[in-house]
């Protein structure tokens, strides 16, 4: 039978159509119900998600959403400066296409739950201008393709983790304005992508030794932290 020739492979192709398609709505329900639980969780005082994270429309239409291809999944929480405020929940830990992660200018208070070691695939973490408290966490080092982390003006208490100098990738560290304490461990050194950091305005001990060279240049980093840096936060976007 001639028809079958074209028969056979129409099925299949509409069979791999409709997989596929299941596929992308499974992915796409796993990025929902963890937006849609983020929402929930979160205070928003001025009403900013209440109606357009609305199911009537794709996630990826949201505000503060972006989205990558090839798959269409969650891959930016971006510019989400809303005055949303409670904990920050830990179903962001779900998303686990996300590379950029910024709840800076919000209210976020508490600990960094330890679900957000789940997303592997991050570069970008600013939470600038929140209230978190705790320490910065011991478990930052899985997020092993981290460049960026920003913490400036919360309420972050405790030492520096050793853990941190694990994340080779790094590139600037903004912790000012907090809370910390302790002495800056040598460690650092070992980041030799870091060409920012920013640890001033802290109750750290700072040691003259502080000055020297990493492979990205001249380091000055006991000036950085004294006299250089301005006395604000820097704002950074994920590119
Ligand atoms: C949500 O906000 C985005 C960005 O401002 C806008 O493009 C979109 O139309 C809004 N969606 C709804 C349903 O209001
Ligand atoms: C769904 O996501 C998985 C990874 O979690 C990926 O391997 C798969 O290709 C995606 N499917 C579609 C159709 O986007
Ligand atoms: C830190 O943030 C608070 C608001 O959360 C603000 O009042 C204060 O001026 C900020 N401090 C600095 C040094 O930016
Ligand atoms: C860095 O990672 C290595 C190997 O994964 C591990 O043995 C070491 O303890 C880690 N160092 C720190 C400071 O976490
Ligand atoms: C820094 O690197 C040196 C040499 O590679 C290693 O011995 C040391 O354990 C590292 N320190 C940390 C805190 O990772």
């Amino acid at each position: 039978m001639r028809l079958s020739i074209f028969f056979v492979p129409m099925l299949l192709l509409q069979y791999l159509t409709a997989s596929v398609a299941t596929k992308t709505l499974k992915n796409l329900t796993t990025d929902q119900s963890a937006l849609l639980a983020f929402k929930a969780h979160v205070v928003d005082y001025r009403s900013a998600l209440a109606n357009n994270w609305s199911m009537s429309s794709p996630i990826c239409n949201w505000i503060g959403i972006s989205c990558g291809l090839p798959h269409q999944r969650v891959t930016a929480l971006n510019h989400l400066d809303m005055g949303l405020g409670g904990t920050i929940p830990s179903h962001l830990g779900n998303l686990l296409f996300l590379m950029s992660l910024d709840l800076a200018l919000n209210n976020f208070h508490g600990h960094l739950a330890h679900e957000l070691g789940q997303l592997r695939r991050l570069r970008f973490i600013s939470f600038t201008f929140n209230k978190l408290s705790g320490s910065i966490p011991t478990w930052i080092d899985v997020l092993s393709k981290l460049r960026i982390l920003s913490l400036c003006n919360n309420s972050l208490t405790g030492l520096i983790p050793n853990s941190l100098f694990n994340l080779s990738k790094l590139e600037m560290l903004d912790a000012m304005f907090n809370v910390i304490d302790g002495s800056i461990p040598s460690g650092i050194r070992n980041l030799s992508n870091l060409f920012n950091l920013n640890l001033g305005y802290n109750n750290l001990q700072v040691r003259p030794s502080y000055l020297y060279l990493n492979s990205v240049g001249v380091f000055l980093f006991c000036l950085s932290i004294i006299l250089v840096m301005p006395p604000q936060c820097n704002y950074n976007t994920f590119a």
